[in-house]
């Protein structure tokens, strides 16, 4: 299947609606995936929602997309984010949570979901199974991604994003075919705030503390599907449909 989602109503709130948000798929699957900041969740995320239908949810796109709004266009919790997010630091879980809330119908899409980035605490995971359930869907499944901290640092410091429609690149691994310019709608190419190097040593501190947790809340709740994380995107992505034709065994 191959699909492509404008994701407006996440990017931009319950005001705006998807052009494909009528779109039936004939299998919804709804995932979380859980791992360090990059590990490759984002890139994982893309390939998934063009195999499977469903729609890549990042929170952290949501505070990006929110970079771009005049200051006076911005909520004050969101202007706060913002600078949390920059040091590399996590999000209040308060304002997180109100975010997701604003945008619970992304939750019932008839495609399903991809959430990326969310939960990232306990907290979260706990108010996510309680969004859910009062939404009457449940979670297919929780895709955990490893990889080794030297390899993080590598990914992160080479990462570059179309600073429009959000596409990952890496200055080697995964170069886009003109230097600094995206494969997919022409706008340049830069590097993320954070993944300056005094803000990833932050976010895997927090990584670290706050999200490591969410993999024994999801083993106990049966939930969980480790996938050893490979030297290309695509390698990682055969492991990961492999652990959901598991899941579907199950
Ligand atoms: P967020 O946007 O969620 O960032 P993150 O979790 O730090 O994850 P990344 O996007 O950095 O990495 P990724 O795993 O998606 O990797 P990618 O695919 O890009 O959050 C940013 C910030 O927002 C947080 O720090 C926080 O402040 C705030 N925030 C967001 N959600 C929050 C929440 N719920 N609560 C509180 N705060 C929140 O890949 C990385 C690189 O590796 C790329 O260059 C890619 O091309 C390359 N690559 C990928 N796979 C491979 C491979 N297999 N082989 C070789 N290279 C690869």
């Amino acid at each position: 299947m191959e699909t492509k989602h404008d994701r407006v109503a996440w990017l931009k709130g319950p005001a705006f609606q998807c052009e494909d948000s009528t779109t039936q798929v004939n299998r919804p699957w709804r995932l979380v995936l859980l791992g360090a900041p990059g590990v490759g969740k984002g890139t994982q995320a893309e390939l998934l929602s063009e195999r499977l239908g469903a729609c890549h949810l990042s929170t952290g796109d949501v505070f990006r997309a929110a970079k771009c709004l005049a200051e006076g266009e911005r909520s004050p919790s969101m202007s706060a984010a913002l600078e949390y997010m920059r040091r590399g630091e996590l999000v209040p879980d308060a304002t997180v949570l109100e975010m997701v809330r604003e945008r619970v119908g992304c939750l019932r899409c008839r495609g399903g979901f991809l959430l990326d980035g969310f939960p990232r605490t306990v907290k979260q995971a706990e108010a996510l199974q309680g969004i859910l359930k009062e939404q009457n869907v449940a979670l297919d499944g929780v895709l955990s991604y490893e990889l080794s901290i030297e390899e993080i640092v590598a990914r992160l410091s080479g990462r570059r994003i179309c600073e429009n429609c959000k596409a990952v690149y890496h200055v080697t691994g995964r170069p886009p075919k003109t230097v600094g310019i995206c494969d997919q709608c022409g706008s340049p190419i830069v590097q993320r705030e954070d993944d300056r190097p005094e803000a990833v040593r932050v976010r895997l501190a927090a990584y670290d503390k706050s999200t490591t947790p969410l993999v024994d809340f999801y083993r106990k709740l049966g939930l969980l599907r480790p996938v050893a994380v490979g030297a290309f995107p695509e390698e990682t992505f055969e492991r990961t449909m492999a652990a959901l034709q598991d899941d579907n065994k199950r």
